[in-house]
């Protein structure tokens, strides 16, 4: 049989523990992967004790203790706390979720904490973004006319708003896109749920006269039909929307103007 190993280079030891104040009466450890680009070491996973008695009560608020009293070396991105930014997105106890609203007491055992997956890491927590964001750029996200502007807003109606429910609250957080096997494997050709979502964002705003050629660009058997339905991205988004949805709602309109 053939046995399949990860390169050496890319096995993850074990690294440091730094306790705990003896005071300390709720501990609990948090195992976190930490890689730095600069030392020429494999990656390890560190494991803190953090006294939740001194802690706030999301995972998010221990990494910035950890961060703030115990190893100023961790290296994670975060920005509002609250949920709307997307930075803080990682893999949290098996899942890829936001540190800012994942509850510390939702996680019985050991917390373990790893970069979003099939990322290139650029230090310990923060994967590199760059194809993402290039990719979020590809499908042109702002709105597009041929037609004169109006000397006043462009109105919808009620119900023409009503479409962009559960589109506009995307973050760009990619917790789906890193949770979806196929973006894991073709992420170089295919767009994945998180930039296909948006892409349907513009295709269902009643004001973008561009739909034509939005769908034209998604017309590929990698950029949009590498999605087999696995439904990992809807199960894996923090905020509840269902990117599932919106590349069958693309895929539907394909259909149509056949
Ligand atoms: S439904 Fe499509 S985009 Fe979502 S996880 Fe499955 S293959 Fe990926
Ligand atoms: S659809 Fe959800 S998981 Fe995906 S990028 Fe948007 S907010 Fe994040
Ligand atoms: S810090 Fe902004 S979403 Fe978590």
């Amino acid at each position: 049989m053939v046995e399949f190993s990860l390169p050496r280079n890319s096995k993850v030891g074990t690294g440091k523990t730094v306790k705990a104040p003896p005071s300390a009466k709720r501990i609990k450890k948090f195992k976190v992967y930490r890689w730095n680009p600069d030392d020429g070491k494999n990656p390890e996973v560190d494991t803190y004790e953090v006294d939740l008695d001194t802690c706030g009560p999301m995972v998010l608020d221990a990494l910035i203790k950890i961060k703030n009293e115990m190893d100023p070396t961790l290296t994670f991105r975060r920005s509002c706390r609250e949920g709307v930014c997307g930075s803080c997105a990682m893999n949290i106890d098996g899942s890829n979720t936001l540190a800012c609203t994942m509850a510390i007491e939702d996680v019985k055992k050991d917390v373990k904490v790893y970069p979003l997956p099939h990322m290139e890491v650029i230090k310990d927590l923060v994967p590199d973004m760059k194809n993402f964001y290039a990719q979020y750029a590809s499908v042109k996200p702002w709105l597009q006319t041929e037609s004169e502007p109006p000397s006043r807003e462009r109105l919808q109606s009620r119900d023409e708003r009503a479409e962009l429910d559960g589109l506009w609250e995307c973050i760009l957080c990619a917790c789906c896109s890193t949770s979806c096997p196929s973006y894991w494997w073709n992420s170089d050709r295919y767009l994945g749920p998180a930039v296909l979502l948006q892409a349907y964002r513009w295709i269902a705003d009643s004001r973008d006269e561009y739909t034509g050629e939005r769908l034209d660009d998604l017309e590929d058997p990698f950029r949009l039909y590498r999605c087999h339905t696995i439904m990992n991205c809807t199960a894996a988004c923090p905020k509840g929307l269902n990117p599932a949805k919106a590349i069958a709602e693309t895929k539907k309109l394909m259909q149509e103007r056949r």
